[in-house]
């Protein structure tokens, strides 16, 4: 299973180079779960990263600069993206000044210029239409910025985009930080033989960039156990009416793909067979609990529901290697996390070898109370299914090599 992991443990880390009077670029995963008045909620992401910083500082690199994205603002400003509160909690934990960067491009100089007290965070990289694009403008003009680029972003290292990937094309230096190595090092571990039954526990809300990994991972496994919006679309995809419930209906095909590939492998599939729907997310104020079949016009699904719980907690009681990644409901709002709350008991209950990954699926085993008892938490979501899909992601692909 884990010959591309072997391959990207194979890349140089920060540690293997001189970064001594040099501008160093990290390029970090800070996309972090916010509630609505742009609160953090969960700041793991940002804290696992404050090794390769702080090893930066005590290296005397010339500047530091710190690019991350958040959200999905799709290449234009907003103020619900910014990364401003980021700033304030950064400066918390580094115990230091962190300059913000509105325009990286007009602060060109200012980077440049050597003083080793300087942490700047560069605004929200996706306020760029070219980072999802990769374009090779943006890449060159991070590029010029540094003289040496760090990927630390593992929860972002399956995209290709011009601060993952694009940049680089352009630099002479290019090395993982310590928490790739960090997450890489754990998977290895972890995947190297691990006993089955396994489980891959699905949930939440990015369809269309996990749905699609799951051809080449259902061979690797025992059991799909599906919650979340994810599992609406597989309702859909059987004939289910899920009603004003959040699904993709572009991708009904693959899940019905998905559910022929489940059949030929012999893989077993647990989906939700009742769910606690509502009239409205915001504002709920008629909550239900119902079988699938029975939802209401004009309410959605917005957790597994107690049968569905019983079952889902049976399935993962009997895996030896359960790997989690995405809520079974929407677990910021209280009343929408006792699913979500329950299940992540239930893993670490069953004994087996527990594998967590994503930044909001992190934050739900955290308000659990849970996070002590797993084997392993990942940053990373789609990453970590990257990884299980087996293949190697987009950020450790250009990056220098051992030898
Ligand atoms: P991760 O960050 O762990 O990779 P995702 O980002 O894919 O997970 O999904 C998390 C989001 O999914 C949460 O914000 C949660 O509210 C949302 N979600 C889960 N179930 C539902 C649902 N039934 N309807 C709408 N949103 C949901
Ligand atoms: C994540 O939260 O999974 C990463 O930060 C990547 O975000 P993305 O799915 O919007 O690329
Ligand atoms: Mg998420």
């Amino acid at each position: 299973m884990i010959s591309n992991i072997k391959y990207m443990a194979g890349v140089k880390s920060i540690k293997d180079i001189d970064i001594a009077g040099k501008r160093v670029l990290i390029r970090v995963d800070f996309n972090v779960p916010m509630d609505e008045h742009q609160n953090i909620s969960d700041d793991r992401r940002i804290k696992m990263a404050l090794p390769t910083i702080n090893y930066c500082i005590d290296n005397n690199a010339c500047s530091i600069t710190l690019i991350t994205h958040l959200g999905r603002p799709k290449g234009r400003y907003s103020k619900k993206y910014s990364l401003k509160p980021i700033q304030k909690r950064l400066e918390r934990l580094l115990h230091r000044k962190v300059e913000f960067i509105e325009n990286f491009e007009e602060s060109k100089d200012e980077i440049a210029t050597c003083s080793l007290e300087r942490v700047f965070l560069l605004e929200n990289i996706r306020f760029y239409e070219g980072e999802e694009k990769n374009s090779e403008e943006l890449s060159k003009k991070l590029a010029s910025i540094c003289d040496v680029y760090v990927n630390d972003a593992f929860g972002t290292a399956h995209r290709k985009h011009a601060s993952t990937y694009g940049i680089t094309k352009f630099m002479k230096t290019k090395v993982a930080g310590f928490l790739m190595i960090k997450e890489i090092e754990a998977f290895s571990k972890a995947l190297e033989n691990p006993t089955p039954p396994i489980a891959l526990v699905l949930g939440g809300a990015k369809i269309s960039s996990k749905i699609t990994l799951l051809s080449e991972i259902i061979p690797k496994i025992d059991k799909l156990i599906i919650g979340g919006a994810m599992s609406n679309t597989f309702l859909e995809a059987l004939g289910y009416d899920m009603k004003s419930s959040f699904y993709e209906k572009d991708y009904i095909g693959v899940a019905k793909k998905v559910i022929e590939d489940l059949k030929k492998y012999k893989v077993n599939i647990y989906l939700p067979f009742d769910a606690v729907t509502t009239n409205s997310i915001e504002n709920p104020t008629d909550v239900r609990v119902v079988p699938i079949q029975d939802i209401e016009d004009n309410f959605s699904a917005v957790d597994i529901g107690p049968a569905t719980l019983k079952l889902f907690s049976e399935a993962v009681h009997l895996s030896n290697t359960i790997i989690w990644n995405g809520p079974m409901g929407i677990y910021e709002v209280n009343r929408f996390s006792r699913g979500t709350n329950r299940l992540a008991t239930a893993i670490v209950d069953s004994y087996a070898y527990t594998i967590v990954g994503g930044g909001d699926t992190a934050d739900a085993v955290e308000r659990a109370g849970e996070r002590e008892n797993f084997s392993f938490i990942s940053t990373g979501g789609g990453a970590s299914l990257k990884i299980l899909e087996g293949k190697v992601l987009a950020g450790f692909e250009r990056l220098d090599r051992k030898s």
